[in-house]
């Protein structure tokens, strides 16, 4: 049995509408995927056979559109939660706008790309690498709605479609638009093959419980890097203190 010789603290890092959200979206994809490939390759015209034999084609789609909702919704959920979810799900986290992220992304070259060092990078939540990543795909994310809404617009009255109404027009057409739509399928299918092999081989090599935390929320924790955090925390709670201080004695009294 491994033993490792570090003493580990446990800590609560995705909260439950996190990993609802994770979860919902893993599943999203899957029937998208599906359904969106049945779509694009319908059985009955590569076949070559009558398509009006059954109605089953009507589902497929009417599932895909049923899903596209459940996933759209979920990802404005998701959206929400980070403005007002803990540190490590905050909008903050995924776009690189400190120095200290993007040392943190040069540092996960180092190690995870390029192997010249063998020191992991120890962050808590996602490192700034697969931050900035996940931030790539949200906004892939955000494109195979507007593309498939704006194709659902021409099949459907309903209003939330309606919304999207300007998509195809303005990206000049049908085919441009199924186009982008289809391709970033591939890019969904292509992510997920790299992202579960990256958190398999993660959980593997720093043994800190990274696959279950989207399951159980907690990770296991070098205590030193625990120790640090907590003496920024504190730092920066400190900093706040003092300036909301300063501001008060700077105001004339009533
Ligand atoms: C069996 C399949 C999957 C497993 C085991 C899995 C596991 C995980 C884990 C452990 C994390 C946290 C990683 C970290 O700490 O940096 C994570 C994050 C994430 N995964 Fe997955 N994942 C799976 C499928 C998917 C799929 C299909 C997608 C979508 C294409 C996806 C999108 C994401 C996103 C967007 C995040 C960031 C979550 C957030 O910050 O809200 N995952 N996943
Ligand atoms: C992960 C998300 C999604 C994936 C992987 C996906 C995949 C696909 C694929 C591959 C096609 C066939 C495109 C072609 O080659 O003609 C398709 C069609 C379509 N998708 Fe999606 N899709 C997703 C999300 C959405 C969303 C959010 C909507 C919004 C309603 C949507 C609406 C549509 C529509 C309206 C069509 C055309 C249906 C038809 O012509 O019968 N899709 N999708």
């Amino acid at each position: 049995m491994k033993s490792r010789d570090e003493r580990l603290r446990e800590v609560y890092v995705w909260e439950l509408p996190v990993r609802f959200y994770h979860w919902i979206n893993a599943l999203c994809i899957l029937i998208l995927c599906v359904t969106g490939f049945l779509i694009a390759n319908p059985p009955a015209i590569m076949s070559g056979a009558e398509a009006n034999f059954s109605y089953w084609f009507g589902i497929v789609r009417f599932i895909h559109f049923i899903t596209a909702f459940v996933f759209l919704f979920n990802f404005m959920f998701r959206i929400y939660w980070g403005f007002v979810g803990n540190k490590y799900a905050g909008w903050r986290n995924y776009i690189p706008l400190t120095k200290a992220q993007w040392l943190e992304i040069f540092e996960v070259i180092k190690v995870d790309i390029m192997q010249i060092k063998n020191k992991p990078v120890e962050s808590i939540g996602h490192n700034a690498m697969a931050s900035v990543i996940y931030f790539g795909l949200f906004l892939a994310f955000l494109l195979q709605c507007l593309t498939g809404f704006g194709l659902y617009a021409q099949m459907s009255k309903a209003f939330l479609p309606q919304l999207f109404a300007w998509v195809v027009p303005l990206l000049g057409g049908d085919l441009l638009v199924r186009h982008i739509h289809h391709i970033l399928m591939w890019f969904f299918i292509l992510f997920t093959i790299v992202h579960v092999y990256l958190v398999c081989y993660h959980d593997y090599i720093e043994r800190r419980g990274v696959t279950s935390s989207m399951i159980g929320g907690w990770k296991f924790i070098e205590e030193d890097v625990a120790l640090e955090e907590e003496k920024e925390e504190r730092e920066k709670a400190e900093a706040a203190i003092a300036k909301a201080k300063a501001k008060s004695k700077k105001k004339p009294a009533q």
